[in-house]
């Protein structure tokens, strides 16, 4: 046993040197001075084959190094607009799909994008390319339930509304303060009124997608645009105004023929928050999603 073992010993230690010894000398010969063409120990790194632009080649069979273009192929960035402006007009599909991406990936739709208009001050309405349908709203609903409901609360009130704002010393904002309405002034220069930055719909997509920063640089509210495309961003403040409008619209601006609806959902409302009054916190509760009931149900 004992000899096995320092037999093995042995061998580990020559080994060692051994690899050490190789290493040495492979450290050697690169940084050697030397007039012969150097040793190659992986030379596929060093060589990686090339052609040269307007050389000949036996590789392919025209004998032509650069190859022509495939037939059909646009240059991406081709177009001369983010419109659909079309240069082949056979192939307008292609147009159109290229096009589109060539907007997303310059981004120069600043009204979409950022919130802002060409001189970068906030657009006061969410911007005309995009639809502002029930579907886009309820795709509002849902994210700003995901990502701002744990603070700002699912009713957007603020305060002890939200999770977090319970347990938070720091005051979190309800979306009902007047300065964050649609339109909303603020005192300006000489006894005017100015618009507010707050009641913009630019102003709370770029809050959205950026966050807030106070004049120090420090990071208030973390952004969000990282977890949402743009288009859901803007859904986030069109529901934004739909919760305002649930408190601070009137009855008549809802269309006649649904306003009946809208009395059932409020005494219906009205008699849960009375049954429910010894129960709990009221407002935590998302708006039809399903939260656990406590009576189990
Ligand atoms: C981690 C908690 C948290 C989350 C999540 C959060 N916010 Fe905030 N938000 C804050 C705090 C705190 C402030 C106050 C910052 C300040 O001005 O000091 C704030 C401020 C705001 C303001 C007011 C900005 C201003 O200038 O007055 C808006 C609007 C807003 N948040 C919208 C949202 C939206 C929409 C989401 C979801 C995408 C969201 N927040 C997610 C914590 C949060």
């Amino acid at each position: 046993m004992v000899t096995a073992h320092s037999n093995l010993r042995t061998l580990t230690a020559a080994g060692l040197i051994g690899l050490v010894a190789l290493g040495g000398a492979m450290a050697g010969c690169r940084g050697e001075r030397s007039d012969k063409p150097p040793r190659q120990f992986l030379p596929d790194m060093d060589d990686s084959p090339k052609f040269k632009p307007q050389t000949q080649t036996d590789f392919f069979e025209d004998g032509r190094a650069m190859r022509p273009r495939v037939p059909g192929t646009v240059a991406f960035g081709a177009f001369s607009s983010t419109s659909d402006e079309v240069a082949t007009p056979d192939d307008s599909a292609v147009d159109q799909y290229l096009s589109r991406h060539r907007a997303d990936l310059l981004r120069d739709d600043t009204a979409f994008y950022q919130g802002k208009d060409a001189s970068g001050a906030y657009i006061a309405r969410i911007p005309s390319s995009v639809q502002v349908t029930t579907q886009l709203i309820e795709a509002g609903r849902k994210q700003f339930n995901i990502s701002c409901a744990s603070c700002h609360g699912y009713d957007g009130a603020g305060g002890a509304s939200g999770t977090v704002g319970r347990q938070w010393a720091y005051p979190v904002p309800g979306f009902y303060d007047p300065k964050y309405a649609l339109g909303a002034t603020e005192p300006g220069p000489n006894g005017s009124t100015v618009p507010a930055k707050t009641g913009l719909d630019g102003y709370l997509f770029d809050v959205i997608r950026n966050g807030v920063w106070d004049a120090a640089g420090a990071n208030k509210m973390p952004g969000y645009g990282y977890a949402m495309s743009e288009e859901v961003s803007w859904g986030i403040v069109a529901y934004m105004r739909t919760l305002q409008a649930t408190r601070q619209g009137s009855l008549d601006e809802v269309p006649g023929e649904r306003r009946g609806e809208l009395e059932r959902i409020r005494a219906a409302a009205a008699q849960q928050q009375a049954a429910g009054a010894a129960a709990g916190p009221a407002g935590s509760t998302p708006a039809g999603d399903k939260a656990p009931s406590k009576e189990g149900k």
